[in-house]
């Protein structure tokens, strides 16, 4: 067998890896201070702790599915280069579990149920966009961060005002996922089109309904 084939095989059990400790087994570890770090909560009523709870899962869900989406990225990219930068991303994207993870437990709550499921579609759908070539990737990846952005900046007016501990990790995630939306354009990201994009903003909304409540 040729060293490509091992480094792809190599590829591919790291991702497997990787799934199952982000979806289903050990804790995310952050390698970044916590946002949430010298906020205060001001006080919450039940009713505003388990909105807020459901809000930080949908986030949670999405950040293991942004794992997915960079490594599945990541097995299939061809340049050396663009493959580097999606596996920093996707550690950077560490973080942001770490940090939704810790928050649902301060919450009383627990990650999606479904998580296992939403890391195997989105490794899938990176692993395809991968596969198409690199420019489509990029693409992908800086179509995904817009809409994430979006997102974010939407859960800040829905989160509890007094919630000021979700809102530190938010408003530091929504930072972090602009970044990476330049960053994959920098790289010569293709914009992706309107059915494309249209068919990503559905998936994702699924996603959020699903994740608030499961
Ligand atoms: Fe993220
Ligand atoms: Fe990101």
């Amino acid at each position: 067998m040729s060293n490509r084939r091992y480094d792809a095989l190599d590829n591919i059990f790291a991702g497997l890896d990787e799934m199952l400790r982000t979806s289903v087994a050990a804790r995310a570890v952050a390698s970044r201070d916590n946002p949430a770090e010298g906020h205060e909560d001001q006080s919450l009523t039940d009713a505003e702790r388990r909105h807020a709870a459901g809000l930080m899962r949908v986030n949670h869900a999405g950040e293991v599915m942004a794992q997915a989406l960079y490594r599945g990225q990541g097995l299939t990219a061809r340049l050396e280069s663009v493959r580097e930068s999606m596996e920093d991303a996707a550690r950077e994207e560490e973080d942001h579990l770490a940090w939704c993870e810790a928050r649902l437990a301060e919450l009383g709550s627990t990650p999606s149920a479904l998580n296992p499921l939403w890391y195997a579609g989105a490794l899938a759908m990176g692993a395809a966009a991968g596969a198409i070539g690199d420019r489509w990737s990029l693409g992908f990846v800086a179509e995904t961060e817009d809409q994430v952005v979006r997102h974010l900046e939407s859960h800040m007016g829905r989160l509890p005002r007094g919630d000021r501990r979700s809102r530190a990790i938010v408003a530091a995630m929504r930072d972090d996922e602009a970044r990476h939306a330049d960053h994959a354009r920098e790289a010569g990201g293709a914009d992706l089109p309107g059915p494309v994009r249209g068919a990503m903003s559905v998936l994702s909304k699924i996603m959020t309904r699903a994740a608030y409540r499961i």
